[in-house]
């Protein structure tokens, strides 16, 4: 009984704990902060408190794809993640998990 409990919280903590603000955070200072500010307030870029609150869906696809949440191809300098990678991952897209780390961290700058 005790190692189902332990077991289900297990497999339902995955799923909550699967944001690593931490990754989140770097990753966003390395590649973002630049164009959009610490906060996410904006700069050479727009703020991204509206884009934090994307669909994970439509976030991703942003990254992906260098499109907006309405599916409009998002303009120089925006970088085209999906085609030259975060820094570090050597050119390759950004995975699921970074995005979400990126997204989950995004959602916690004001
Ligand atoms: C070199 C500057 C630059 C960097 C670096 C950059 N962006 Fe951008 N970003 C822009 C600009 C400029 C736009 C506006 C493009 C447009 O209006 O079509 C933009 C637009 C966006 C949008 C659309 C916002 C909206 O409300 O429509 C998102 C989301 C976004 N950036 C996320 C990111 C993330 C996440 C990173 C880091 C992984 C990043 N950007 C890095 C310049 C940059």
């Amino acid at each position: 009984m005790s190692r189902t409990l332990a077991l289900l919280v297990l497999l339902t903590g995955t799923s909550l704990a699967a944001v690593n603000l931490k990754g989140g955070a770097a990753t966003y200072t390395a590649n973002c902060a630049g164009c959009h500010g610490a906060k996410g307030q904006g700069n050479v870029g727009p703020n991204l408190h509206e884009a934090a609150g994307w669909s994970s869906a439509l976030f991703a696809r942003a990254m992906l794809k260098d499109v907006d949440d309405k599916g409009v191809a998002l303009k120089p300098p925006m970088p085209n993640w999906g085609k030259i990678g975060f820094q570090g991952d050597k050119g390759k897209a950004p995975t699921t998990a970074e995005i979400a780390n990126l997204q989950g961290y995004l959602k916690t700058l004001k």
